[in-house]
């Protein structure tokens, strides 16, 4: 066990660096997981690519240039520098309802017709036998919603949904309303989801050992662990080479919706 071990357990000082724990369910994740992770509008539709060192522009992508087989094509004209520190500075999609790309919409995953992954993500969740959002909520121990009013603040979409959902709460999907929820201040996502996410990261991380038994500078080299320790696991290198950005926060990709 080294310095950075704890001896114990996260409840003294969190689970990183804490020992690794199974929970009798190795590397299982629950189904609930799947479902309210399903977080395709963080994708983007268009990429900015830029220069590590001067911030200027390299190049712009659509969605689909950055998957796939236009990996390697992307990867051999800038260097990994730049490919990070682009990454590292662009802005998520909000995970909000009409947020969501245009280009997994009519996604090609093979030489068959391309999908619709909106849909596929919806139908996913009825086949599986996943609650609608409401019956989740109760099954979860939280309130159901009582109105369409009360689902969302947004006027438009109460519309909309009572439309779709032939003005029955009871059937509007999980998806549906985990976008359609107004997230509590400061959060990126529905406290339904947030719920989930809890539990699940804190069993994931326990589960993994990178995060917990070899969270060492074996592991990570001296340099690592500090900067780990020392900066978060989540900011990227400045143009300026040094120093590090903060998190970027998610933006709207589509044009803003009417209230
Ligand atoms: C270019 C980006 C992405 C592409 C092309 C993509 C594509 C896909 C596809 C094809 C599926 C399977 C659909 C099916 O059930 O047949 C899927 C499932 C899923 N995706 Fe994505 N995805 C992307 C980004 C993301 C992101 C950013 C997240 C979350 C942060 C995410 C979370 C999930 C989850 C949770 C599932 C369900 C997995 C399951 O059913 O076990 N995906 N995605």
């Amino acid at each position: 066990m080294s310095e950075f071990t704890q001896p114990d357990s996260e409840f003294a000082g969190g689970i990183i660096g804490s020992r690794s724990d199974h929970q009798s369910a190795p590397f299982a994740l629950t189904e609930e997981l799947a479902s309210v992770y399903r977080m395709h509008p963080l994708m983007p539709d268009h990429f900015t690519f830029k220069s590590a060192s001067t911030g200027s522009v390299l190049t712009k992508e659509e969605l689909s240039g950055v998957c796939g087989r236009n990996i390697a094509r992307l990867a051999a004209r800038m260097s990994l520098a730049d490919l990070l520190y682009s990454l590292g500075v662009s802005h998520p999609g909000v995970i909000t309802l009409h947020n969501y790309p245009g280009h997994l919409q009519r996604l090609r995953t093979g030489p068959s017709e391309p999908i619709d992954l909106a849909a596929i993500d919806i139908f996913r969740d009825r086949e599986r036998g996943v609650p609608r959002y409401n019956e989740f909520r109760r099954l979860i121990n939280k309130e159901p919603v009582k109105s369409f009013d009360e689902l969302t603040d947004n006027r438009a979409w109460r519309k909309q949904l009572r439309t779709v959902y032939g003005d029955e709460l009871g059937k509007v999907d999980l998806m549906t309303g985990l976008f359609a929820e107004p997230p509590p201040p400061g959060f990126s996502f529905s406290e339904t989801a947030f719920r989930i996410m809890f539990l699940m990261h804190a069993r994931w991380l326990k589960s993994d050992r990178f995060f917990t038994d070899d969270f060492r500078p074996e592991t990570y080299t001296e340099f690592g662990i500090e900067h780990v320790v020392s900066t978060g696991l989540f900011e990227s290198p400045s143009p300026e080479g040094e120093g590090f950005c903060a998190p970027r926060r998610l933006k709207p990709t589509k044009a803003r919706r009417a209230r």
